[in-house]
């Protein structure tokens, strides 16, 4: 089984490398997006193919990583062998009304890794993560793809209570969705 040779791990700032995303495929072929079309939501046809280029790898290592970590925040990834093949990260400030939200900021899966539970095993972790800093949820600005919002459906995440309006205006289309940390 695959899942058993995967190592999930913290990465500490010394180790960001501009190249370490660059055996990463982001490659994803989008069909059908969440849209909200006269008040209500439907899955509309948008075919388009989300990539990073190497440009974007290295930007997402030297800006959002650094600015996780240095925040305090956590950068999760999963390495075959040294690769890595997943990863997420979970800014540290946490927000809301009543400071009830822990930022899943990014949380992405290698495509040809995908489906075999990696993304669940990095939600967990990050859940986990966010527990112990004392949110009572994650935020989620997510990806409108009707398979990425498919999978944080699969995980009980549910629309979020409160929007944040930053990550509105950044990704107009995202679905803001939250997770209820089990308190136990
Ligand atoms: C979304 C993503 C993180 C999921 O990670 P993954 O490792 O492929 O997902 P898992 O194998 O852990 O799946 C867990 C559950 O999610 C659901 N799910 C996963 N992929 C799905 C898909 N393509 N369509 C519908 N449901 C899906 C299933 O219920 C699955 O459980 P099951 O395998 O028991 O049926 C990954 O596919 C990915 O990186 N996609 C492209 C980038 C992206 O969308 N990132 C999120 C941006 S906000």
């Amino acid at each position: 089984m695959l899942e058993r040779e995967i190592k999930f791990r913290r990465l500490v700032i010394g180790e960001l490398n501009p190249e370490m995303l660059l055996p990463f495929q982001r490659y994803q072929e989008v069909n059908r997006v969440w849209r909200v079309i006269d008040g209500e939501r439907k899955l509309v046809s948008e075919p388009f193919v989300d990539n990073w280029d190497e440009e974007t790898k290295a930007e997402i290592v030297e800006q959002d990583f650094k600015h996780c970590l240095l925040g305090g925040g956590s950068v999760i990834c999963a390495e075959d062998n040294g690769k890595l093949v997943g990863f997420s990260s979970l800014l540290r400030q946490l927000f809301g009304s009543e400071s009830q939200y822990a930022d899943l900021m990014q949380l992405h899966v290698s495509a040809d890794y995908r489906g075999k539970g990696l993304g669940k095993a990095l939600f967990a972790e990050c859940a986990r993560q966010a527990k112990v800093w004392g949110a009572d949820k994650l935020y989620i600005s997510a990806h409108s793809a009707e398979e990425t919002v498919a999978f944080y459906r699969a995980m009980g995440c549910v629309d979020a209570l409160e929007i944040n309006k930053e990550h509105v205006e950044r990704e107009p289309f995202d679905c803001q969705l939250e997770y209820v940390l089990n308190k136990g």
